[in-house]
């Protein structure tokens, strides 16, 4: 779980390695020096690896690095200045609880002065408060993913070290922190976190009373679970129960929600929980963004797809008859909380739906994720387990939190869902579930990539292994080749016109693709349809 390793990250001068030594002493962790750790591996000293290499082989160097220590339990690790600025190293770091010393540039280039290898730092040469002051500008947004943040100006090692040990404490359960331009929220994936709602809900700042919308179609227990915990937090709580199924992800159950808020006086003051599939906190959440044009709400997913997928990212909205998702608003929630011992309920074909994106994020971004999967895939227990949920969460986290730079990044996720769109449109939402749908439109996806020659087929072997093992669907041979092509192009995923396909290069490494030509399409697609 992520609260078994720390990172560090921040500014030249910040304090990491002292901070972290001495961090590690006090948890009877190992320190680590990100830095230190390159050099030795690579046998040369920083400063040559980007004299003679450049600054991209030493990022590809230090993701690596990132990456194998992400994998230790009992680390303390010092991170270099620029590693939450590319996506390998932010992934890695993702794995971790991340603390971001903020140091002003001022402060950081007085304790670099004194420091006896400031000579050696590659970035800081020339005016280095300038420097620093722009360097700091740039990766802002960066430092600002990290799961906690403390302000280091006027602490020294030991008191950083303190403020580190108790904000770690508290991260119990944390599997990731969503950070958008307006806000920021914790992900908890913890066994039992239902009943830590309460508690949940005071860390994160809420206040007032505590309205739940529930699931109706699922077992009350739940929802009476909820509102237990909320009352033991200090919340007065109510439920109202909403019918499930996408048939009732409607504008008429937003308004019957709005009602019984208007009924009970729900104020600003108060909040909003979801707890459900994905309708549910699709529909509770365009109910919180909505009413009194907005009041707070904390998403409790209760499938395996809300918890992965749909719970995440501030997308909700409802259907209309003309097409699904037609309303809508993106509103991010105070929290997301996670509790997989509710999956004990969820019908199997359901589990595995989720599953399918569950395996999708470790095709796309994750490569030690997919390896972890194939190691339990026959065992539909592993559909449960926090740890491997919890990476889960971590992709679609780290993708979802906004960052200008990589807007492209949110396309990856949807990978399989150019044609598995089409076929849940063309079969009328009736037929494949969501997960079915796009499993079939990964294997048409995977199948380009082969044939396109930016993947192996050895490796599309794999992809298909794992999904047949998850008792996915590989393909749709009920439904007709000519309308899911059709239906392909009213994807609203289409930009002017033009497809953007994601296409894997391999295992964990997926990347956009232009349009391509019909009878590609079609060649690769036409054994897996009628
Ligand atoms: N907002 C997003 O980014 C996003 C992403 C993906 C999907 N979605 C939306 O999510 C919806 C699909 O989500 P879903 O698959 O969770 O559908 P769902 O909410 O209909 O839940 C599936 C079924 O499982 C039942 N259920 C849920 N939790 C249960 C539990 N713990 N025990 C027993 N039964 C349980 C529900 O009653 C329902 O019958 C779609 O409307 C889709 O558009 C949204
Ligand atoms: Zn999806």
């Amino acid at each position: 779980v992520k609260s078994d390793r720390i990172f560090l990250v921040g500014l030249s001068g910040s304090g990491k390695s002292t901070t972290g030594a001495e961090l590690a002493r006090r948890l009877g962790w190992v320190f680590v020096d990100a830095d230190r750790e390159i050099e030795r591996q690579d046998g040369r000293p920083v400063t040559r690896i980007f004299a003679e290499e450049g600054e991209s082989r030493f990022r590809e160097l230090e993701a690596s690095v990132l990456r194998d220590l992400g994998g230790r339990s009992g680390v303390v690790i010092a991170t270099g200045g620029g590693a939450p600025t590319t996506p390998g190293g932010r992934d890695a770091i993702g794995r971790g609880f991340s603390v971001w010393l903020d140091v002003s540039p001022g402060v950081a280039c007085r304790r670099l002065s004194v420091d006896p290898h400031a000579e050696e730092r590659p970035l800081l040469k020339g005016n280095p408060e300038a420097r620093l002051a722009t360097m700091l500008a740039d990766r802002r947004p960066c430092y600002a993913r990290s799961d906690a943040r403390v302000d280091v100006d006027a602490l020294d090692a030991s008191a950083v070290a303190d403020a580190i040990v108790g904000l770690h404490a508290d991260s119990a359960g944390l599997a990731a922190t969503v950070t958008t331009s307006s806000s920021r929220y914790p992900v908890i994936v913890e066994n039992g976190a239902l009943d830590r709602l309460g508690e949940i809900a005071a860390r994160v700042g809420l206040k007032g009373r505590a309205f739940i919308l529930s699931d109706g179609l699922m077992d009350s227990v739940y929802s009476q679970r909820a509102a237990a915990s909320l009352h033991t937090g200090g919340f007065a709580a109510s439920v109202m129960s909403v019918p499930g199924g996408e048939a009732h992800k409607t504008l008429f159950e937003a308004g019957r929600a709005y009602e019984w808020l208007v009924e009970h006086r729900a104020e600003r003051g108060d909040f909003i929980v979801c707890v459900g599939g994905g309708v549910v906190t699709d529909l509770g959440g365009f109910v919180a963004a909505t009413y009194l044009r907005g009041v707070p709400f904390i998403h409790v997913p209760t499938s395996l797809l809300a918890m992965v997928d749909a719970a995440i990212g501030g997308k909700t909205g409802v259907d209309l008859p003309a097409a699904k998702n037609m309303v809508g608003a993106f509103a991010q929630p105070s929290a997301v909380v996670i509790d997989p011992t509710v999956l004990d309920t969820l019908p199997e074909r359901h589990l595995r739906n989720g599953w399918a994106e569950v395996v999708k994020h470790g095709l796309i971004l994750d490569a030690d994720l997919l390896t972890d999967l194939e190691a339990v895939a026959g065992d539909p227990s592993a559909m449960k387990s926090v740890d491997l949920i919890a990476r889960s969460v971590a992709i679609k986290a780290t993708v979802v939190s906004d960052d200008e730079r990589e807007a492209d990044r949110r396309t990856l996720l949807n990978y399989g869902h150019t044609i598995g769109h089409a076929i849940e449109a063309v079969t009328g939402y009736q037929t494949y579930l969501h997960g079915e749908a796009i499993s079939v439109g990964m294997h048409v996806a995977g199948r380009l990539s082969v044939a396109l020659g930016r993947m192996a087929p050895s490796e599309l072997d794999r992809q298909q292994a794992i999904l047949r093992c998850c008792g996915l669907p590989e393909a749709a041979v009920d439904v007709s080749l000519d309308a899911v092509l059709a239906a392909t192009s009213h994807d609203k995923k289409v930009s002017g016109g033009r497809i953007r396909w994601v296409l894997l290069d391999g295992i964990g490494a997926a990347v956009i693709h232009g349009p391509i030509a019909e009878g590609t399409v079609r060649e690769a697609a036409s054994p897996l349809f009628a």
